[in-house]
């Protein structure tokens, strides 16, 4: 880690100045937490992998012109972002029953949905990142009408790439978290996809045996964790080097 100022430290990442104004540096961290924060660990090699799967992923993404925040990866472990405001709102996308949705509605996981579902969470470690609806987002001005919407087309276009993307490797995305800032450009604001997509934060099973290959493993002890992190970043074609 080179000696940068710390602007801000998550559970997974840090965020450090970056190298010109309005950039940041991303650094991913092994440690994982899960059931907010009551479980914590470290999943070694995970923060190489998460890098180079985010990397991946943003960088298709933008291809097919949807805006992130993702500028170029600088090492094993870092990336250059752009700086953006992070809007407070976690937007979860499922296809498939599991996790807490299978929880709160008794719903067996791996049922398909009929349709994709979006749900809001508020970001809050003390509130534990409570479920929130429209209504909340905008009466509480978390985001305004309009940078909500643009977050559900942008989510339902990650959605529609990232289902297909995963399917041509065997790979099925059950569910998936997305968070979202504004950037200032010319006095214009957009919103645009921030923070990382990788197995931390999407569930992805294999097509053929439901084995599952993201942090589930962790969170279940399912063991084996790093392993199926490798083979998502296999599957992509980018494992990294040793
Ligand atoms: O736990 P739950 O079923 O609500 O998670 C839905 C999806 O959102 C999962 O892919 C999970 O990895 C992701 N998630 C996340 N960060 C959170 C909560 C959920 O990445 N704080």
């Amino acid at each position: 880690m080179t000696r940068r100022r710390r602007i801000y430290e998550g559970k997974a990442k840090v965020l450090f100045e970056g190298p010109e104004p309005g950039t940041l540096v991303q650094y991913f961290k092994d440690d994982a937490s899960a059931f907010n924060n009551q479980k914590k660990g470290v999943i070694t090699g995970k923060g190489v992998l998460n890098n180079r799967i985010s990397e991946y992923l943003m960088s298709r993404l933008s291809e097919i012109g949807v805006p992130t925040h993702f500028v170029r990866r600088l090492n094993m472990r870092e990336q250059l972002v752009r700086e953006v405001e992070i809007i407070p709102i976690e937007l979860v996308v499922r296809n498939v029953a599991a996790g807490s949705l299978s929880q709160r509605f008794g719903i067996p996981e791996g049922t398909p949905l009929p349709r994709s579902i979006i749900e809001y969470y508020y970001k809050s470690d003390e509130l534990h990142d409570p479920m929130v609806s429209e209504e909340h987002i905008t009466a509480f001005g978390w985001a305004a009408p309009q940078d909500l919407d643009d977050m559900v087309a942008l989510s339902l276009r990650v959605n529609d790439y990232l289902s297909g993307l995963f399917l041509g490797i065997g790979l099925k995305l059950v569910d998936f978290k997305l968070e979202f800032g504004r950037l200032w450009e010319n006095e214009e604001m957009r919103i645009v996809l921030a923070d990382e997509i990788s197995p931390d934060n999407c569930r992805l099973w294999d097509v053929k045996t439901n084995e599952k290959l993201d942090k589930d493993r962790f969170r279940q002890d399912l063991g084996r964790v790093e392993e199926a992190y490798q083979e998502v970043a296999r599957r992509l074609g980018i494992l990294p080097e040793g």
